[in-house]
């Protein structure tokens, strides 16, 4: 070796010297756990495809709400299971809709003890699967689309949310979210925008978890994998209109973007470690090809350095617990 003797590995000595050099810690404060509940439901059912997952039923979604606080994660994303659907995805408006009930439900369990979130799309709540409404020859009608967005947002937020996460990607929702909130008196509520939401086949597992009536895809709307420039321009848009932070989602394969995403806005930047990233792990760990736990950190840890300061996960929950212990 030249002299002097530059030796990195210095500072990877042992466990005290990597903590005190550590530059990403990943906080439970900034997890957020998407939590899924099916109308009609008396027990909690399982998610094949998403193994530790659960559909809930009314009382489990509040118990699972507790839990959650109680390892202190930074917030929960609600999803809603309709039993029955239509064209234009009514439930999602109606007061009593599943996700609306829910999110009642959860705010009277957790209070603001937690930042409570939910999905503000149709996809769950149409016949045909898709995040809007239909023009007469199948298209997705953005303008039309726009309106029921509106309405879902203050249904949402009249039932007590505290954050809405327009997901559908329809050109001027969040401004339009943004209005209708405004006007209906809930300046308070703030808006979660799914700005950059590529068209990704990672989203399978999902689409299990909702049911969903899903025939074709969603490439009009939904982003070309292909493009990053692509995605500053939606994230300056939806600034413009008014996001009081914005998501990248998937977020593993799409590291480059949050990086980008963080070095152009100022907002908070929240990736989605989506459904389809999950099971990928969990069937490797199942077949004991990885270490579950270390493959779980690894990838939040990768995410948080890529720049997201949020991270939604479906490993929330025991993720904050893992934290906890460690640091
Ligand atoms: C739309 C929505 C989707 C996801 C979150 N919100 C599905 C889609 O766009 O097809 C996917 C999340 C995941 O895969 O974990 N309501």
């Amino acid at each position: 070796m030249p002299y002097p003797e530059i030796r990195p590995r210095r500072l990877r000595r042992n466990a005290a010297v990597r903590r005190l050099v550590s530059e990403t810690r990943v906080d439970p404060a900034e997890l957020v756990v998407p939590m899924f509940v099916k109308e009609g439901l008396t027990e909690p059912r399982a998610i094949a495809s998403l193994p530790g997952v659960l559909q809930h039923s009314r009382d489990s979604l509040r118990k699972a709400a507790a839990e959650a606080v109680q390892a202190g994660v930074g917030g929960i994303m609600l999803f809603g299971v309709p039993a029955t659907r239509d064209e234009t995805g009514s439930g999602g408006v109606d007061p009593a809709g599943v996700l609306n009930t829910a999110i009642r439900d959860v705010i009277a369990e957790v209070g603001d003890s937690t930042v409570v979130m939910s999905d503000l799309c149709l996809d769950e709540f149409t016949s045909h699967g898709h995040c809007g409404l239909l023009t007469p020859d199948g298209g997705v009608d953005n303008d039309a689309t726009l309106a029921a967005y509106a309405d879902m947002a203050v249904a949402q937020a009249a039932a007590g949310v505290h954050v809405v996460g327009p997901s559908g990607m329809m050109d001027g929702q969040v401004g339009v979210v943004r209005k209708a909130l405004d006007a209906a008196g809930h300046q308070d509520v703030s808006v979660l925008a799914y700005a950059v939401k590529y068209a990704s086949a990672f989203y399978g597992p999902f689409r299990d978890a909702v049911e969903s009536a899903l025939e074709g895809d969603r490439r009009t709307y939904q982003q070309d994998p292909a493009n990053l420039r692509e995605s500053l321009r939606e994230v300056e848009l939806d600034v413009a209109e008014g996001a009081d932070m914005v998501m990248v989602k998937p977020a593993l394969p799409y590291l480059d973007v949050v990086s980008a995403v963080r070095a152009a806005v100022n907002v908070p930047v929240a990736a989605y470690q989506v459904s389809g990233e999950y099971a990928m792990v969990e069937a490797a760990a199942a077949n004991g090809w990885i270490d579950r736990e270390r493959v779980m950190l690894e990838t939040l840890t990768s995410i948080r350095r890529a720049g997201a300061q949020i991270i939604l996960t479906y490993w929330a929950v025991e993720a904050a617990q893992l934290l906890r212990e460690r640091y």
